[in-house]
């Protein structure tokens, strides 16, 4: 079964959760693929996990599009992931530019396109959303504007923040966007966020009541080594049933974002 987004609105109103990961090539694909993950998303991360750089502001559409390319062409199973891709920075600042961007990713083998930033991008989901493009809002830590945030910091902590968080998922919702993914919130403002709007929402370093979970694939496979809180990583002895490491771990990641046990309270920012 291919997911769509008919399948994660009906999770969301049915209270089931649904498993997100970040997705890069066409063998960590069919294994994603293999565990029953229901959306992928092909983020701009693998301009650190991949690249090297030390954030994600160099990544290009030309990085997006190929990488969003190597994974549509391993949809090959009988469970084929949603595809999320990531409009990176400054590839959505005119509208035409976005259009053009957005139709790119939407050839390459993209469901929906992801961009970061607040009620500002209102118009552009509609335009988006009006050419039949679906869109993913990502608020909180929008790690485009590291520099201008001065860091990787935990957003919504205070009031005006928090008003900004709602107010801003609020508009966009309104303006079309169809999930809307919160990054490093903490959790009784996630909470709160996930009742009030009716689009399900995505959480990463966001407490366990969003609709789903993200991380990045690199990692929950215990690769790297400076890693925030909330990452758990899954490639551990404790979950590994087979020869088949990283499928036994995806699965683990899958079933605990499904069951709940994911995040635990050690994820999460209060
Ligand atoms: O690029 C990415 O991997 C992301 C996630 C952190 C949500 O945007």
């Amino acid at each position: 079964m291919k997911i769509n987004l008919t399948h994660l609105r009906k999770r969301k109103a049915e209270k089931e959760k649904f498993s997100v990961i970040t997705c890069y090539d066409a063998s960590f694909m069919q294994a994603v693929n293999l565990a029953g993950i229901d959306v992928i998303l092909v983020g701009d991360s693998l301009g650190m996990v991949i690249k090297g750089y030390d954030s994600t502001v160099p990544v290009r559409m030309s990085d997006i599009v190929y990488h969003t390319e190597c994974v549509a062409r391993a949809q090959n199973s009988e469970h084929q992931a949603f595809i999320m891709a990531d409009l990176p920075f400054m590839a959505y600042h005119s509208t035409q530019q976005t259009l053009e961007n957005a139709a790119e990713l939407m050839r390459a083998g993209a469901n929906m396109v992801k961009l970061e930033g607040g009620a500002w991008q209102a118009e552009t989901v509609t335009k988006l959303a009006d050419r039949g493009i679906p869109v993913c809002a990502h608020l909180g830590l929008t790690p485009q504007s590291v520099d201008k945030l001065g860091g990787y910091r935990i957003q919504g902590r205070d009031q005006a923040q928090k008003d900004k968080l709602f107010s801003d998922a609020k508009e966009l919702e309104k303006a079309g966007a169809d999930i809307v993914l919160f990054e490093c919130v903490p959790s009784s403002v996630t909470r709160e966020l996930t009742k009030d709007l009716s689009v399900p929402t995505i959480g990463i370093g966001a407490g366990p009541d969003t609709d789903a979970q993200v991380l990045v694939l690199y990692d929950m496979l215990g690769l790297g080594h400076k890693h925030a809180k909330f990452v758990k990583n899954y490639l551990t002895k404790e979950n590994i049933a087979s020869e088949n490491a990283i499928a036994d771990a995806l699965k683990c990641y899958d079933k605990e974002v499904k069951s709940g046990v994911y995040p635990g309270p050690e994820h999460q920012y209060n």
